[in-house]
């Protein structure tokens, strides 16, 4: 354990600026917990339960921006005045909120450590427990980084992004409370037993709480599970991609948010419209988020640092995530929706390799043909369309454009190259469009030509 050792600028419990140079806290005679290089805790137990979470702005601001520091300076004092809304990890199936007291309903979704209920009687409504075990999990060696609780971090670029349209309304934010005793309840995550009980034994561990509008739809993960063997029709998976690319460019734009944990998983389709041409989808999940601002052109990790095959290129060698990034996430989700699933079960083979590998895979390879490796089917997606042959060549060509741009972005800053993107993505739609009306065309002019011979 280390004790805080800078100048961290706190809000006190009264509410007034303090600054603080000690291990302890000057009024409670409490230790002050180092957690990480930008947050530290002092744990003021008796009488409110309450755990202090203290920043330092200096560091914050160099992470995440001026304006992520202002908003998480708002959330801790927030925090001070909301003894009332601690997380009770007593209790099981109920919880204080400032909209009265909530009876938490079904579970929707759990991960490694995060649980989302819905709300019994409230029907818009949904609340999201997250704990912060993985950032301070030694192994992620996360504590030299400047991590803020991520249901913080998921709040407050959250909400930029319900302003901009492209997320769910998020209405609040409890503050930190203990984690519960045990693996249940409001702490029902997928972590093993043992990973849990090691982190509530740990200094720092907190769970917080968050309310939010629920989105009328289904993730693109669910969705592309309606479809035979997973596999989404070409023209109505590339609909969805510029769809994606759109909301990213307001996103990045307008709420000047990088998401940073793009996949199928964390895209809601509210409507998609195949005869109109119309997509409704926001994002969920700004646990990984972090402001649009400009990031070192330089690795600041190791190859090897993550193996995951849902990282982009970049990420899997070391760069700081961008812009950039979330754009090849959602080229790779457009793939991943018109594939079977054999191909996401291919990439995660490919991962397994090693980095360099996935790497490799993510740079050289063309992404709409699935790789021949074990049991994978080898599946073309604009070769299984009933299309003349005439047309594979150009819609394949226009698929490769796309990729291309997303390759160009060379610099860890570059603005994606939106308006083409859109514009390659409707085109190629426009292509499967009138190849599709061609063929059918072709057909009946076929049957046509049959019929009356038949019918002699
Ligand atoms: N606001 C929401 N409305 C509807 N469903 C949601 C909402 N937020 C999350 N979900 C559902 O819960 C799942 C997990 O949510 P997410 O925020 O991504 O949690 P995690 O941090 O566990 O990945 C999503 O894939 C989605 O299906
Ligand atoms: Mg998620």
């Amino acid at each position: 354990m280390f004790f805080v050792k800078l100048w961290f600028v706190i809000v006190s419990c009264v509410g007034a600026i303090t600054v603080i140079q000690s291990r302890m806290h000057p009024r409670t005679d409490t230790p002050v917990v180092h957690i990480s290089k930008g947050v530290a805790i002092v744990d003021i137990s008796p009488p409110t339960k309450r755990i202090v979470e203290i920043y330092n702005f200096t560091e914050i601001t160099r992470v995440y921006g001026r304006e992520f520091a202002g908003d998480l300076w708002d959330v801790a004092s927030g925090d001070q005045l909301r003894d009332s809304f601690i997380p009770s990890a007593d209790s099981k199936f109920s919880e204080n909120t400032p909209y009265g007291r909530i009876v938490l309903g079904r579970i929707i979704a759990s991960s490694e450590q995060s649980v989302i209920y819905e709300i019994v009687g409230i029907p818009g409504l949904l609340i999201k427990y997250q704990a912060n075990c993985v950032e301070l999990d030694p192994e992620y060696r996360l504590s030299d980084t400047s991590y803020v609780h991520p249901l913080v971090v998921d709040y407050i670029y959250g909400r930029k992004a319900a302003r901009a349209k492209v997320g769910p309304a998020i209405f609040f934010l409890s503050p930190p409370g203990r984690l519960c005793v045990s693996r249940g309840g409001k702490c029902v995550f997928k972590m093993n037993a043992k990973d849990f009980q090691s982190c509530v034994n740990r200094d720092g561990a907190t769970l917080r709480y968050m309310l939010m509008e629920r989105i009328q739809g289904e993730s693109l993960y669910a969705f592309k599970s309606r479809f035979r063997k997973g596999i989404v029709p070409l023209y109505t998976s590339l609909l969805i991609g510029n769809a994606m690319i759109a909301s990213l460019e307001r996103l990045h734009k307008v709420a000047k948010t990088i998401h940073g944990d793009i996949h199928t998983g964390n895209v809601l389709l509210e409507r998609v419209d195949v005869h109109n041409g119309t997509v409704c989808l926001k994002f969920v999940d700004y646990g990984r988020s972090f402001s649009n601002i400009e990031r070192v052109n330089h690795t600041v990790r190791d190859v090897g640092w993550a193996e995951h095959f849902l990282f982009s290129s970049w990420e899997l060698e070391g760069y700081e995530p961008a812009a950039r990034d979330d754009i090849e996430r959602a080229v790779q989700a457009t793939a991943h929706l018109m594939m079977p699933w054999s191909y996401i079960e291919t990439e995660q083979r490919i991962a397994e390799f090693g980095a360099d590998a996935l790497i490799h895979w993510k740079r050289s390879y063309y992404w709409f043909v699935e790789p021949r490796l074990a049991r994978s089917l080898g599946y073309d997606p604009v070769q299984a369309l009933e299309i003349s042959d005439d047309y594979r060549t150009p819609i394949r060509y226009n698929l490769q454009l796309i990729q291309g741009m997303v390759r160009e972005m060379k610099h860890v800053n570059t603005i994606p190259p939106y308006s083409d993107l859109l514009h390659g993505f409707r085109a190629t739609r426009g292509l499967v469009q009138v190849a599709r009306a061609s063929y059918i065309r072709q057909r009946i002019d076929l049957t046509r030509t049959i019929a009356p011979s038949s019918s002699l």
